[in-house]
Formats: structure tokens, C-alpha cells, sequence
């Protein structure tokens, strides 16, 4: 009691002496528009943090009011609220605008410097400013990959196959589920962790000892994380703090965290694509401009990035709108060519764990290749979203260019799809056999010898050859991970059943 009434007093202190200074470091600034509050958590964290206040003050929204803001015409803005909210309009968005959003939902809230702080800032609290951002995200399948993965039984087999502390026994392998601490390590790195308010604990800092929350699971900034508001995602996996630059998102960099492969090669494949290259040897020049919204094809850049074919809002120079912006990236793709474990239409819901395959499995198509239709777009959603995707290609190929490249593409899912099915059936054989053991048999599918080696053929190397049929790449469709490893592991996939057949008799 005594201790921390004197650490009250200390920070009192302390926090007499920032005032006094304050205006001096202040008045380099529009200082005006700054909040009182924000100005309380500059003081301190100028030398606390320096780095957060300086890449906060060199971001759009220190500069900015959201008022000034939302005057701006509309392909231009970059807030998306109707009416700007309450008390905020006026003053930049600081420290406070973020942090002290919503106290009362968030599990994360302490007192600190005289407010209520909260540490992790969410999709939820972003969205008082950027509503349609917000609504967006949660329909992609981003936002919901904590639950796509834990939620899913097969899924967690596949988590314990990959990462779980494996046994000798003397005779026989044993193998248990991995703990939180790895899976915040390894799949939760990128799909996000489950935050938890463990504790309030007395911490000792820089400023003396300090209140504040104990969280399980952080840091974390996986684009399913749930949060302590109960919300789901981060915006920070893209939009890294504190300066949110449009910059960081539209550059393939930021999606190669997570999209490397070679399960989900996106970036690698992009990275030798003809569109890759152009983009490394412009990125530096004057010429290409990654600031402008929106972005014109044509004035800013001349070859895609990730965000170009997913997320941006282009136009062309005459002012011809090649596509809005979408954090429902899934407005512009058709297929999932990512198979589970074939390519199929893409999902309806981006809640993927409520898919029930025709044999009640928690999977997008059976393993004779059937999709779960009930659960994917219809055939005339795909085309559409297709063609959504297709007026991007159109600011710079001419349609037969287009056409040509998707039918290609079309027909290389179709053939891997039909190599999975081989390799399918070579498993399922020896399942049959009592080889391995399967779900029919109760058993998990990804495991055992066989069984990893199907998984490898569908995960690595038919993703590998789509994703190089649908971003470029070829060298990922053949010799690196491509139709060459398809090929080699389907034979090798027969040759070990047979032995296993001979020598164990079935
Ligand atoms: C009296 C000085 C002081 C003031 C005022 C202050 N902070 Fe802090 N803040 C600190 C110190 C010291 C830390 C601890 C850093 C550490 O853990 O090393 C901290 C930590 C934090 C953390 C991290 C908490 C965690 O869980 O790790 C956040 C977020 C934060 N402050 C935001 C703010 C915001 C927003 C304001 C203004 C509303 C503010 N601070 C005002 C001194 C201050
Ligand atoms: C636009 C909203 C926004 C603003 C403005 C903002 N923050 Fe943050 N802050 C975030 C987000 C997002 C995170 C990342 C945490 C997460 O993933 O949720 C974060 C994280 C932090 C952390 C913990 C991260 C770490 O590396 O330890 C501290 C401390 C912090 N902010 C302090 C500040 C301070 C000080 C300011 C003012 C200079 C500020 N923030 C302004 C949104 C904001
Ligand atoms: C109180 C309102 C408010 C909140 C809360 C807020 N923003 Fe912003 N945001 C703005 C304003 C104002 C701008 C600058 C608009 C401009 O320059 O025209 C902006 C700009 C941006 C930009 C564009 C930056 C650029 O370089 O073009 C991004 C990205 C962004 N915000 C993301 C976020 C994220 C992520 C959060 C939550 C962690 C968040 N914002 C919270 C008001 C807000
Ligand atoms: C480096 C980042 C990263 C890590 C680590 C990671 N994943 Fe993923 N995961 C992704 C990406 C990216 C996708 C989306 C692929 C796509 O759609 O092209 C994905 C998608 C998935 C999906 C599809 C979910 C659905 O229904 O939509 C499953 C299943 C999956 N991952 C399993 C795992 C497992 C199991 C682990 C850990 C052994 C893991 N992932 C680790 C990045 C990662
Ligand atoms: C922190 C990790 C991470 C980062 C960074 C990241 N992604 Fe993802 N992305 C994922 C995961 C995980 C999934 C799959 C979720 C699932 O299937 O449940 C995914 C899925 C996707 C999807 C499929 C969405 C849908 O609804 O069909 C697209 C498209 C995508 N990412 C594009 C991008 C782009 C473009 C960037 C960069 C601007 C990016 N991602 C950055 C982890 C990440
Ligand atoms: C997977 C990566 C990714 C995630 C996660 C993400 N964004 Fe974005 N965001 C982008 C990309 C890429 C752009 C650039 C779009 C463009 O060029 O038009 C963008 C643009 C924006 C802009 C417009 C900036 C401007 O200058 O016009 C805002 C605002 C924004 N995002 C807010 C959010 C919010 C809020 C969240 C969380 C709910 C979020 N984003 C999550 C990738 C992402
Ligand atoms: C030239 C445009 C273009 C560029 C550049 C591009 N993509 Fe794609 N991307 C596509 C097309 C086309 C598809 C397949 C569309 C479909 O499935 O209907 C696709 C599919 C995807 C998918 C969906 C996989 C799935 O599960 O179905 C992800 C994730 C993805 N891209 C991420 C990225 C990332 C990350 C980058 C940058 C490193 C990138 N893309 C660059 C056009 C592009
Ligand atoms: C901003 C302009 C731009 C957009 C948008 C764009 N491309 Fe390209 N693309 C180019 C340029 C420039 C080249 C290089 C042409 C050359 O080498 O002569 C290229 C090359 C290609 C190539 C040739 C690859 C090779 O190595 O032979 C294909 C295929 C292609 N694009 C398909 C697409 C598809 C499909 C889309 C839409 C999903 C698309 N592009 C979107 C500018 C663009």
C-alpha cells in the first residue's frame, strides 16, 4: 500500500517536471491540434519510447484531423466514416485517439498517466475512423484464421503433426499436441493468438514501478488474433505501428511474412514474375509514386504489387475506375487455389471451420475430390468475382492476354487436382491395408509416413505449381516445388506401399 502510494507520487513528480518542459518539445509541432491527453503521453514516452513517438510523428494521422480529413474528395479519403465521430474531429489522431478508445470493453484497460489506457489496439477501435476497412476484414478469411485452424478437428491433427514434441519409448514414436508457447511460435504466429488478460501486475520501469496488464499470447500480431475485446485481427499485420503508411501495405515485402511458402509460395512466385521484376528495378525511382490515392495505372506505377491484383483502388489516368478498394480481398477471387486438399470455389463464409465435406469432414471438398458445394460460391459468384479481377489486368493487357492467362490457370487447377486424386487413391490403399491409419479408422490423416508424403503432394507442390500459374513464376510450377516433385513423390508414394505391402504381408 505504502509503495505504491510513494510510486504515485514519484510519477506525480515526474509527470510536473514533463508538463514544465512539455511546450518546448511540443512547439515544434501543430501543437494546437494535439490533445491534452496525447500530450500527457508524449511527455513521458518521448523518452520512454522514443521510437513509437517518432514513427507516430512522421504518420499521416499526426498530421491530419479527421475532420480536415473527411473533406477531401471522395476517391481521395482515406477515413471512411459518415459523420466524424464525437470529440475526435478536432485534434489529430494521437496516443490517446487510439489507445483510449472503448475503455469498458476492453479486457486490456488500466490506469496510467491519469487515464485509461488500453495496450492492444483492435480492429474495433480502428474502426471509429475506418468503418468499411473494419466491415471488410471481417469477411476475409484474415480475420477469422484463429478459429479456421483451432476450431477445425483435422486441422489441430495437422498442427500436432507439424509442430508437436515427438517421443522415443524404446519401440514405438509417440507424439502429443504442441503447448501455447510453441503454437504462439509457430501457426499462431501468422494466424493470430488468443489474447488473455492473465493479470494486472506491478512492473517495474523506466519510470518507476507501474501497473499495468499481463497478457498471454502477446506480442502477437497475426491477422486472426482474437483480441481482448473480443474482436478478431490485427490491422497492424499490414499496417505496422505507428505510421500506418499506406507505403508498407501496397509493398509485397508485408505480404511475404506470412505468403512465402512453400505451402503458400504467393511471394516467392511474385518475386521472379515479370510484374516482380519490374517492381524491384522502379520501386526506388522517382516515377512510381506508392503514396497517391488512389492509385493510377499508368501515372504511379506500371507493374502490379500484391495490393494492386487484391486490394487497391485503381484508376486509370482519364479517371476510369479500375476497381475499388476491398479488404474482402475474396471480392476478387473466384477459386481457392489453395487446396484442402483440392482447389475448389472459394468458400461462401470466411468462417471455414462450419464446412462440412459429403462424408462429414471439416473440408472444403471430400477426398475423391467433391466439393462441399453448400458451403462454396455458386458458379456464377466465381465468374463474377473473376471478372472483378480481370478489370484490374485490363488497365494494362489487352483481353485476349487475360483470357489466355485464366484459362490456363483454369486448367492447371484441373490437372493437379487430378494428380491429388492419385495420390489419393495410393493412400487410400493403404488405409485399406491397415498400413496406415486413417479417419475411417479413427486415426489422424497427416501422420504417418505415407500420410505426409500425400500431404506434401497436395500443400507443397500442386499449391506451388497454381500459385505460379496464377501470379507468375514458372520455375515454381516444375523444377522448384513444382510438376517435377508432384511427379517424383506420386512414384514414390507407390513404390513405398508396395514394399510395405511385400514385407508386411497385406
Ligand atoms: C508518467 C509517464 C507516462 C505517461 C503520462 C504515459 N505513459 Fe505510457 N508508459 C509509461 C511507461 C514508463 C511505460 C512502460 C514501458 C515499459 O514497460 O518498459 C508505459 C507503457 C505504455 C504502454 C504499454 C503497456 C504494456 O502493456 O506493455 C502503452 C500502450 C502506453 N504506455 C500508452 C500510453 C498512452 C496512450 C498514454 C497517454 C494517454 C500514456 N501511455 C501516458 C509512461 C507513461
Ligand atoms: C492509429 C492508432 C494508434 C495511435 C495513434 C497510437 N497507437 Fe500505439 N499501438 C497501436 C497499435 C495498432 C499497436 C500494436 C498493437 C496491436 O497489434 O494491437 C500499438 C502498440 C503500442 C505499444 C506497445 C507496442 C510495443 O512495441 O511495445 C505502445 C507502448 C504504444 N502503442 C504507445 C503509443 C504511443 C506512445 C502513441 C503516441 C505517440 C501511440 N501508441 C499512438 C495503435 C496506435
Ligand atoms: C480518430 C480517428 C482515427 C482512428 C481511431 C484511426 N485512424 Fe487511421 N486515419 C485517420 C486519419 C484522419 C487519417 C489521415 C487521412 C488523410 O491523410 O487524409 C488516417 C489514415 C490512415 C491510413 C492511411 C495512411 C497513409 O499513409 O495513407 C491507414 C492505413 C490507417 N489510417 C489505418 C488505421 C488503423 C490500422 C487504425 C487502428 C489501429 C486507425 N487507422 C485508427 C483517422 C483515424
Ligand atoms: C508464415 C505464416 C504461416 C504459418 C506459420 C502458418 N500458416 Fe497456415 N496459412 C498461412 C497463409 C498465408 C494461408 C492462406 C493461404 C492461401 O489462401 O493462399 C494459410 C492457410 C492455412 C489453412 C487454410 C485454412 C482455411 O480453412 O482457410 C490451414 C489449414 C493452415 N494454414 C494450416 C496451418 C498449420 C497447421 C500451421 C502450423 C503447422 C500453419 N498453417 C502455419 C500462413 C501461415
Ligand atoms: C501476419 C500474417 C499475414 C500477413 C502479413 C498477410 N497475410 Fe494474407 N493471409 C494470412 C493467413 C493466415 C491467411 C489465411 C487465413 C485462412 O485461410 O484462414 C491469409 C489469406 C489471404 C488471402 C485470402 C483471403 C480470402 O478471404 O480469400 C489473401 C488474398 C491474402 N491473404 C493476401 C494478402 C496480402 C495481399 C497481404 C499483404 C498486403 C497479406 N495477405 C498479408 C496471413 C497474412
Ligand atoms: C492483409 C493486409 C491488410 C490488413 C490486415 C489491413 N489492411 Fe488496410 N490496406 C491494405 C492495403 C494493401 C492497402 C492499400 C489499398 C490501396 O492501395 O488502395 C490498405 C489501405 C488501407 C486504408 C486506406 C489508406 C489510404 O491511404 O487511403 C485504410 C484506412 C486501411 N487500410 C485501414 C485498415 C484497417 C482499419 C484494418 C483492420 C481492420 C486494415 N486496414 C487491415 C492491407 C491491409
Ligand atoms: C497480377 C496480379 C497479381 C499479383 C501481382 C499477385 N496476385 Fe495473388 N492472385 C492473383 C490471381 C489471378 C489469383 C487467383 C485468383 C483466383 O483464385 O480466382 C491469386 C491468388 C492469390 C491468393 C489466393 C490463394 C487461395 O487460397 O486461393 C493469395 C493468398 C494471393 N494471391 C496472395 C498474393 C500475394 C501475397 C502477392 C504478392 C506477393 C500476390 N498475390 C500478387 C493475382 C495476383
Ligand atoms: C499496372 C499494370 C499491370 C497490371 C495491372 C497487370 N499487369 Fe501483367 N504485366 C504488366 C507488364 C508491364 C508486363 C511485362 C510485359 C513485358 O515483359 O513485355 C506484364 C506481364 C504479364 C505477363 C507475362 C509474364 C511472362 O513472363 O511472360 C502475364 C501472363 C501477365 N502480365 C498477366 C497479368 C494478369 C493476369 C493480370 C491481372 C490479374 C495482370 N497481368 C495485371 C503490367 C501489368
Amino acid at each position: 500500500m505504502g509503495g505504491s502510494r510513494r510510486a504515485v507520487y514519484v510519477l506525480a513528480g515526474i509527470w510536473v517536471i514533463i508538463w514544465i518542459l512539455l511546450p518546448s518539445w511540443a512547439g515544434a509541432q501543430d501543437s494546437e491540434n494535439i490533445s491534452a491527453q496525447t500530450r500527457g503521453c508524449l511527455g513521458c514516452h518521448q523518452t520512454v519510447t522514443p521510437g513509437i513517438v517518432s514513427d507516430w510523428k512522421n504518420s499521416r494521422m499526426a498530421k491530419i484531423t479527421p475532420a480536415a480529413a473527411s473533406e477531401k474528395p471522395a476517391r481521395q479519403r482515406r477515413v471512411s466514416f459518415d459523420s466524424v465521430p464525437e470529440n475526435l474531429g478536432g485534434t489529430v489522431v494521437g496516443c490517446a485517439e487510439c489507445h483510449n478508445l472503448h475503455p469498458d470493453t476492453h479486457d486490456d484497460t488500466f490506469s496510467h498517466g491519469g487515464t485509461d489506457v488500453h495496450t492492444v489496439v483492435t480492429p474495433e477501435d480502428c474502426a471509429t475512423c475506418h468503418p468499411v476497412e473494419r466491415q471488410q476484414f471481417s469477411q476475409n478469411l484474415m480475420a477469422e484464421a484463429y478459429g479456421n485452424l483451432m476450431d477445425n478437428s483435422l486441422y489441430e491433427a495437422l498442427i500436432t503433426a507439424a509442430s508437436g514434441p515427438m517421443k522415443f519409448t524404446g519401440t514405438k514414436l509417440t507424439q502429443k499436441a504442441p503447448d501455447a508457447e510453441t503454437n504462439a511460435d509457430a501457426c499462431l504466429f501468422c494466424h493470430g493468438t488468443k489474447l488473455k488478460v492473465e493479470k494486472i501486475e506491478e512492473r517495474d520501469t523506466a519510470m518507476g514501478p507501474m501497473e499495468m496488464p499481463e497478457i498471454s499470447g502477446w506480442p502477437n500480431q497475426g491477422v486472426g488474433r482474437i483480441n481482448p475485446d473480443g474482436s478478431k485481427g490485427s490491422c497492424a499485420a499490414c499496417h505496422t505501428r505507428h505510421r500506418f503508411s499506406i507505403k508498407t501495405a501496397r509493398k509485397p515485402d508485408t505480404c511475404s511474412q506470412c505468403h512465402k511458402g512453400p505451402d503458400v509460395p504467393a511471394y516467392k512466385v511474385y518475386k521472379v514474375s515479370k510484374h516482380g521484376n519490374i517492381y524491384s528495378a522502379m520501386k526506388d525511382s522517382e516515377e512510381w509514386d506508392f503514396s497517391a490515392v488512389p492509385w493510377t495505372v499508368g501515372r504511379d506505377m506500371e507493374a502490379p504489387t500484391c495490393a494492386a491484383c487484391h486490394v487497391s483502388l485503381l484508376d486509370s489516368p482519364g479517371g476510369r475506375v479500375l476497381a475499388e478498394r476491398t479488404h474482402r480481398m475474396n471480392d476478387r477471387l473466384g477459386w481457392r487455389i489453395f487446396g484442402l486438399p483440392y482447389a475448389h470455389a472459394h468458400p461462401e463464409s470466411a468462417d471455414t471451420s462450419i464446412i462440412r465435406n459429403k462424408n462429414g469432414l471439416p473440408l472444403p471438398t471430400a477426398l475423391d475430390g467433391t466439393p462441399a458445394e453448400k458451403f462454396l460460391i455458386s458458379e456464377k459468384t466465381r465468374v463474377e468475382r473473376t471478372r472483378t479481377m480481370q478489370q484490374v489486368c485490363l488497365g494494362c493487357h489487352s483481353s485476349s492476354w487475360v483470357s489466355g492467362h485464366f484459362r490456363r490457370m483454369e486448367h492447371t487447377i484441373d490437372s493437379t487436382n487430378a494428380q491429388t486424386r492419385t495420390a489419393t487413391e495410393i493412400l487410400q490403399k493403404a488405409w485399406d491395408a491397415g498400413l496406415e491409419s486413417g479417419p475411417a479408422a479413427g486415426g489422424r490423416p497427416f501422420d504417418e509416413t505415407l500420410e505426409r508424403m500425400w500431404v506434401e503432394s497436395w500443400l507443397f507442390y500442386a499449391n506451388s505449381t497454381r500459385f505460379a500459374s496464377a501470379m507468375g513464376g514458372a520455375d515454381y510450377g516444375v523444377f522448384e516445388n513444382g510438376r517435377w516433385h508432384l511427379t517424383r513423390n506420386t512414384r514414390e508414394m507407390m513404390e513405398l506401399l508396395e514394399l510395405r505391402q511385400k514385407t508386411e504381408n497385406r
